[in-house]
């Protein structure tokens, strides 16, 4: 999603911001500019569509200047073109923002009553001409920063640059984050700490509601009611991003195949018969507990639909799992015994962490599981685990996915224990079943030249149906996300024995169905379900162990022989192949796989 850098130093700025913002890339884009100050005057280079459009025109175009903020945009209000794009400029202030401007149409309106004018449709135009009203009136720097954002409705990361003074960037956050790194002599500004990897180590986050003037030597920070304040500064070991593909072709690809070595850690950190008393989760109620809320968003929301089966099977909690952005809106109601556990890769997620924000403000128990650390999940909820699955490039969540999986699994095995749920000899064979994970997601890697040849052939397809029975209903689910993200066909995931109420009108011969059916209680169920697609003419792709491709043998299109696992992690394994599939698909179909058209890594406005 949209990303924001800045710097004040010594050194040329623009290849610095460009640097950064490459770091920022992987975040999903779809314009970026630039603006530096240079012998007093503000100078701005934008392009539509990738990074190497804006550095091929500061290539023809070159910029000076040590001071300077840039920003990579995804589109919200008005088109992915060089004029929608940020930095955004009145006569005296050009800006970069993240988020979203509710009031920004009554904003304009007045201001072209006082006689401004707009060049973009973007609504965050506004801020910098908002602005430029107060400087015309005589405000100061600070004075119109803060006159402007109490003007603002909706949830911003904003840095203002001010014409004739090469001295400062001006902060604002609400809702969206923004960081400040410490150098020598030398500040940046980022909205993702992990822009400054190998820039920076010392940063301060700002809280909700903070503004900051930041220049080479100081940053003074304002909180919400423009006082002066105080916030630490952290030590913040970022890893420099490894933008590498090591031989893959894509990141995607690379990421499916890192998943023997992060589930092996992830699962290292579960495993151990107490492993939750030495968490920081440690001090929750959960002998007391009467539910569970488990709130994500997308592959996330998939994650906890799977692990609302595991609570309530392992630790005898009902599992609510619910997509985080309608939870908020229909006043959940909230029971003092009630956990929420809030999943998120990014820890950004706009639409979770208003879930979040909801459960702490009615006082809930709350628990995040994040991959990012330094995220404003982390920072803002009571309690964090990490997922372990190191950084993750693609677009598409593959391995944050099952690593999500195994910590909720973990944490549903430990509650379960703690509770009394689980005697010590089950939970060490279900321990003994999760141990063998890695090397499973191994043996299944090695299906891929498989799963193409079945790529191959959904490919041709506009449509494709996903359809499972008990755990493989949310990983039915899954499969479906990952492969219309990826491959652009429309695909739907149901609970098998939905079909007949309605979806099955929709079979026919250019219409097929993957079969997620392991050979467990549920098997025969599903086995009938075939047999009414097959009926219709409907192509099936079956997706099973050895004995349920031999109960069917050959009578579908494809089978697909997956180990024969405990019925447990079976989302676990069975989401591999379906990562695999969504990949080769849209590979074959000559797609970007690494950034689907209209995604971005992590979505900050709700
Ligand atoms: C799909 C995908 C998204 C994310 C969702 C939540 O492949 O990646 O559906 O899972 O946007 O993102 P996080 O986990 O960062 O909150």
């Amino acid at each position: 999603m949209c990303g924001i850098i800045g710097y004040l130093g010594n050194n040329e700025a623009s290849p610095i911001l460009l640097e950064s913002l490459r770091r920022l890339e992987y975040r999903g884009y779809d314009s970026a500019g630039i603006t530096t100050i240079h012998r007093g005057k503000l100078q701005t280079r934008k392009a539509a569509g990738r990074l190497v459009n804006l550095s091929d025109l500061l290539v023809r175009d070159p910029i000076r200047g040590a001071i300077g903020i840039g920003h990579t945009r995804w589109a919200t209000h008005g088109k992915a073109t060089v004029n929608n794009a940020h930095p955004h400029s009145s006569n005296n202030v050009s800006v970069v923002h993240n988020g979203i401007i509710e009031n920004h149409r009554e904003i304009k309106k007045h201001l072209i009553l006082k006689g401004y004018s707009f060049g973009s449709e973007t609504d965050t135009e506004v801020i910098p001409v908002l602005c430029q009203k107060f400087l015309d009136q005589g405000c100061s720097y600070k004075g119109s920063v803060h006159k402007t954002v109490d003007m603002l409705k909706g949830q911003f990361a904003i840095c203002f640059l001010f014409e004739k003074n090469d001295d400062l960037i001006f902060l604002a956050r609400r809702g969206s984050p923004l960081v400040i790194g410490h150098g020598a002599s030398t500040m940046y500004v980022a909205s993702d700490a992990l822009a400054l990897a190998g820039l920076t180590k010392e940063i301060t986050y700002l809280e909700d509601g903070d503004t900051a003037a930041v220049s080479r030597n100081k940053a003074t920070i304002y909180s919400k009611d423009h006082q002066e304040t105080k916030r630490p500064k952290s030590i913040v070991s970022i890893n420099a991003i490894d933008l590498h593909k090591r031989g893959f072709k894509h990141f995607m690809l690379k990421e499916i195949h890192e998943q023997p070595k992060v589930l092996a850690k992830a699962i290292e950190n579960v495993s151990a018969d107490n492993w939750l008393a030495s968490t920081s989760a440690s001090s929750l109620p959960f002998k007391e507990l009467e539910g569970i809320n488990l709130l994500g968003c997308g592959t996330a929301a998939y994650a906890c639909a799977v692990a609302s089966y595991w609570f309530e099977n392992l630790a005898k909690l009902p599992g609510r799992a619910e997509i985080a952005s309608e939870f908020k809106y229909r006043n959940a109601m909230i029971k003092p015994n009630d956990l929420s556990i809030f999943v998120s890769q990014s820890g950004e997620t706009a639409d979770t962490l208003a879930a979040l924000r909801y459960v702490i403000d009615q006082q809930g128990h709350n628990l995040s599981l994040l991959n990012n650390l330094i995220s404003t999940m982390a920072k803002e909820g009571t309690h964090s685990l990490p997922i372990h699955a190191d950084l993750e490039i693609s677009v598409a969540s593959t391995k944050a996915f099952t690593c999500q999986l195994i910590v909720l699994l973990g944490l549903a095995l430990a509650i379960g224990k703690i509770r009394n749920k689980l005697e010590q000899h089950e939970y060490n064979e279900f321990q003994e079943v999760i141990s063998h994970i890695p090397a499973l997601t191994n043996i299944v890697l090695g299906l891929s030249d498989e799963v193409r040849k079945i790529a191959q052939f959904i490919s041709e397809f506009p449509n494709a149906l996903f359809i499972g029975r008990g755990l493989m209903y949310p990983t039915a689910l899954e499969g479906a996300l990952k492969l219309k993200e990826i491959s652009y066909i429309h695909s739907e995931g149901m609970a098998a024995g939905e079909l007949k109420h309605g979806p099955i009108s929709l079979i026919e011969k250019s219409f097929p169905t993957i079969v997620l059916a392991p050979s467990d209680h549920l098997f025969e169920k599903t086995k009938s379900n075939m047999v009414e697609i097959q009926s219709r003419n409907g192509p099936i792709i079956l997706l099973s162990d050895a004995d349920g491709v031999e109960d069917i043998s050959g009578e579908v299109d494809f089978s697909l022989t997956l180990p024969k696992v405990h019925s447990l992690v079976a989302p676990i394994i069975y989401s591999i192949p379906l990562q695999l599939l969504a990949y080769h698909t849209g590979v074959i179909k000559g797609l970007d796989v690494d950034n689907p058209r209209h995604l971005a890594k992590s979505v900050t406005v709700e």
